[in-house]
């Protein structure tokens, strides 16, 4: 199966669908972030510190994985020179609405997250990455074009998810119950039964991947960055992260 292709149409159906992950920023919002009023999410619900930003006047910044129109305009709005690289037409296409509608210089970039060889090294001061690599079957590739194409002492912002999501049933976790079925690390392609699997790809919606930790930050670190912040946030309305966050963000420099 190629992965990139079929989670393309799938985002693609997204848009079509409404996915709040998929709906632009205001035209109010891109007014105040003019006024230095602004919050940019990595993670369902928490603002990221501005102080892991930094003066983003000017800066060179890649939103990656970040299609949707929503942290590429914000950080536009404030100045900065930004590029956003994403695998779906219509997500890259929410940013372009936003762009022309408020006055925006956005570069949009289709491609996949995992190869960045369209750019020089050392070509970003600030890489912006929501969650969204739960949509790549391998982490540590993206973590390495991160690094190269950052210059020294550049940050990368990362949300992702907490795999401990992926232990339970994922049929199941859309009912609200939580049964304990999968062994780490996960896949949509490898870990549901194939009834399960066959009703996921007939919906059209995008396949998952539950990356071991050891991948997600052990693998920042393997790259060459230092991880420099750290925090956790929740689906506001999902039965288990009542129990646990079940998504986190790092700051990771390249020293
Ligand atoms: C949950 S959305 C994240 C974007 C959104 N702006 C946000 O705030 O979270 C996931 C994004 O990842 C993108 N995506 C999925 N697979 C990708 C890949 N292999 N390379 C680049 N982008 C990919 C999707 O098109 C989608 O826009």
């Amino acid at each position: 199966m190629d992965i990139a292709a079929y989670q393309r149409e799938a985002w693609d159906r997204q848009v079509a669908a409404g996915n709040p992950w998929t709906k632009p920023v205001s035209a109010g919002e891109v007014a105040a972030a003019r006024r230095g009023e602004w919050c940019i999410l990595l993670t369902p619900t928490r603002c990221v510190p501005q102080d892991w930003f930094g003066p983003v006047t000017g800066m060179r910044v890649l939103c990656l994985a970040s299609g949707g129109g929503q942290q590429g305009p914000i950080l536009a709005a404030l100045g900065a020179d930004v590029t956003v690289l994403d695998n779906s037409p219509a997500q890259l296409a929410q940013d372009w609405f936003v762009a022309e509608r408020d006055g925006l210089q956005i570069r949009l970039e289709l491609g996949r997250m995992d190869d960045l060889s369209r750019f020089e090294d050392g070509s970003f001061e600030l890489i912006v990455h929501p969650v969204s690599n739960l949509f790549v079957s391998q982490v540590r590739p993206v973590w390495r074009e991160c690094f190269r194409v950052l210059r020294q002492g550049g940050a990368l912002l990362t949300g992702f998810s907490n795999p401990a999501l992926y232990m339970f049933d994922q049929d199941e976790i859309e009912r609200g119950n939580a049964v304990l079925c999968n062994v780490m690390p996960y896949s949509d392609l490898g870990s549901r039964s194939p009834e399960s699997l066959a009703r996921l790809l007939e919906r059209g919606e995008p396949v998952e991947f539950g990356h071991a930790l050891e991948d997600q930050i052990g693998g920042q670190i393997d790259a060459g960055f230092l991880i420099t912040g750290f925090y956790e946030d929740r689906w506001p309305d999902r039965p288990l992260d009542r129990y646990m966050p079940l998504f986190f963000a790092t700051r990771a420099v390249k020293r």
